[in-house]
């Protein structure tokens, strides 16, 4: 069934409280699943948490409670969290839940049924944070290489699954279904564990060492490994095997984890649904991983960002979009506070805060508070117009293949086409003459509009915001304000009443511990008098971004390729400001007749110009689009 779509998130371990990567995974999902249920489909989805195994039993030991009350009150930290993050998960489900443990005994019995699961002798070296077993040429100087702990030697009977039996099924479908694991690097990453022989699964623990879990159905000395276990939630969610749900999702499901936990989902898994005769699912969706100030987050390092203190400080909708704006999917993000503060002024107070106070009290003060009737688009709009139809092509093309950051970009792009043409239509000077009142509602009305596409397109992201926009637009329906709302420019209807509200996203102000004297610009003496012909040798040219990459094993340099009527390649050092994607497309200014140098070992043929913003660096741009090339007088 096509029009319907079902997103999973991880099932979360109780063994910690929520975090910036658990919202990430699960804002994503929500993003995911608010367009499609939007956009007309039918939509499931499903998040809960993961609460057997020994890593769990110790948590709770530690704790001094009972795995079951230790497993509730986590459990609950993470249930009552998504709400206040305006996720809107379908179901939450926990692995102590009845009908979960019913349907992971059924699969169990199934398995075993068709000889898929024998009895076996294992011996090896147990990690209890991975919760699995590691041979010795997997550890790194004796200890687990996630967890920098020494593993438990563990030599033990145990029940097997007999995943060895489906190594080539598996590549082939991995071959024949490129999409089915993405981005391609995970892909590949996958079927690089897949060239070694897969061993078989060990899927037991005995009672004489864990009896957290759930019990083998075919024998009661045992329970069941934690991953056989959880994985099969994403079956339970949906009311394996008879509820319709099943049926209409399944075919459907999609699944998004991080990096951490690609073997069990791209190996495990579909080896296990293969043999329980139960079809692959259709993407697995693998994002990075969030580090915080380039390092790993970590209790110990004091540095685990929690997703409420960030909403209650600088508002929800701020660090939803930071979240999805910010995280190249499939990449690794780091996450400091200064990047988000800079992010949020930018982006949120500036670009999108402005166009919509501007445009609304430009439609009050000349319009008398009332959406103006339509006219058609002439040559004046044809910039805004097509940046909108591209913004609408990369929202489609980059909910389909999860590339989330890029359809912010492109929505970015219509917005400052937005504001690029209040600019150049400058209202106010019509508004000077009464006989230019046509043409002066024409260009409110398509402000207007843009602020209504500009909302459907971010509804998804900022729910909220969309929301305020919606009302100061006088839309009354939101929910049929979607994509098919907007493939036709100029539905918004005349006559709705306006209302002015306050800024969407006041700026936020930084408090400096550092007095400003740290502003170097500011007391910079002026040099020496040059003349115009010493002014003169230095060629300022106009230069688009082709291409940008970070310079490898350097956190400061971008190698970029632009054009400045000849491709050439320079290197800057402005990584802690901007990401590589970010520049892409945008024009700069660049000394073209600097003598070419090597930094980090990359040749460098050209200067871009940058100067000092409060919040870090800043390059110089232009009010209007200039001509790539074009000298700077
Ligand atoms: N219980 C297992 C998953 C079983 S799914 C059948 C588990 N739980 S977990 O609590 O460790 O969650 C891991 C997931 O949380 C990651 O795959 C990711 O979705 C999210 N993240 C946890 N830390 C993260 C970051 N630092 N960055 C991004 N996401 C991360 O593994």
């Amino acid at each position: 069934m096509d029009n319907a779509y079902y997103i999973t998130t991880p099932i979360y371990y109780v063994n910690a409280s929520p975090h910036i990567g658990h919202a990430y995974t699960t804002i994503v999902a929500d993003v995911l699943a608010r367009y499609y249920r939007l956009n007309g489909y039918k939509t499931f989805f499903l998040t809960g948490t993961d609460e057997h195994g020994d890593k769990i039993a110790e948590a709770a030991a530690k704790a001094g409670v009972s795995p079951q009350e230790y497993t509730d009150r986590i459990s609950e930290q993470f249930r009552t969290l998504w709400p206040e993050l305006c996720v809107t998960n379908d179901y939450f489900i926990r692995t102590t839940d009845r009908n979960h443990v019913e349907t992971v005994s059924g699969i169990l019995q199934k398995v075993y049924d068709v000889g898929d699961i024998y009895f076996g002798h294992y011996e090896g070296f147990y990690c209890v944070g991975c919760e699995r077993f590691y041979t010795e040429k997997e550890l790194v100087d004796g200890k687990c290489p996630d967890h920098q702990t020494t593993p438990e030697h563990r030599k033990e009977s145990n029940y097997f699954f007999r995943m060895s039996k489906y190594q080539d099924w598996l590549i082939q479908y991995i071959k024949d279904n490129p999409d089915f694991i993405r981005p391609e690097r995970y892909r590949n990453e996958v079927l690089a564990f897949l060239r070694e022989p897969l061993e078989d699964l060990c899927i037991s623990r005995p009672k004489t060492r864990l009896t957290w879990g759930i019990t083998l159905p075919f024998d009661d000395q045992y329970v069941t490994y934690v991953w056989f276990d959880a994985l099969i939630n994403y079956i339970t969610g949906i009311g394996y095997p008879d509820d319709v749900k099943f049926k209409t999702f399944w075919p459907v499901s999609q699944h998004l984890i991080a990096k951490d936990i690609l073997k069990p989902h791209g190996i495990y898994w579909p080896t296990m649904l293969k043999a329980a005769g139960i079809e692959p699912y259709r993407h697995l969706n693998v994002h990075g991983y969030w580090n915080v100030d380039q390092s790993k987050m970590s209790k110990s390092l004091g540095n685990v960002i929690k997703p409420l203190d960030l909403k209650d400080k600088y508002g929800l909708d701020a660090f939803r979009y930071f979240l999805l704006r910010d995280m190249v999917f499939g990449l690794d993000s780091s996450f400091s506070e200064d990047s988000f503060v800079q992010r949020v002024n930018s982006d949120l107070a500036n670009d999108l805060g402005n166009l919509v106070s501007r445009s609304l009290t430009m439609a009050m003060k000349y319009c008398e508070g009332k959406v103006p009737a339509f006219q058609e688009p002439a040559e004046g709009e044809g910039t805004l117009l097509e940046t909108s139809r591209n913004a609408l092509a990369e929202v489609e093309a980059g909910f389909r293949d999860m590339s989330l950051h890029k359809v912010l970009i492109a929505v970015w792009e219509f917005i400052n086409a937005a504001n690029k043409y209040i600019v150049s239509q400058e209202p106010w000077n019509l508004a000077k003459d009464p006989a230019n009142k046509a043409k002066l509602d024409a260009i409110i009305y398509h402000l207007l509009e843009s602020l209504r596409v500009i909302a459907v397109f971010i509804t998804p992201f900022m729910p909220g915001s969309a929301e305020k926009i919606f009302l100061q637009l006088g839309i009354k329906e939101k929910e049929k304000q979607n994509l098919n709302s907007i493939r036709k420019w100029g539905e918004l209807r005349a006559g709705l009443e306006l209302r002015k509200a306050d800024a969407l996203f006041p700026r936020i102000e930084i408090k400096k511990e550092v007095p400003p004297v740290e502003k170097k610009t500011d007391f910079l003496p002026v040099k020496p008098e040059i003349t115009y012909d010493e002014f003169e040798k230095i060629d300022l040219r106009v230069a688009k971004i082709l291409e940008a990459e970070q310079v490898p094993k350097s956190n400061k340099l971008i190698k970029l390729k632009i054009d400045i009527g000849e491709e050439r390649q320079i290197v800057a050092g402005i990584a802690q400001n901007y990401k590589p994607e970010e520049l892409v497309g945008k024009s700069i200014v660049i000394v073209a007749n600097l003598k070419p140098t090597k930094l980090m070992g990359v040749e460098s043929r050209g200067m871009l110009l940058a100067t000092d913003a409060e919040s870090g660096l800043c390059l110089i741009g232009f009010d209007k689009e200039p001509i790539t090339g074009a000298k700077v007088r």
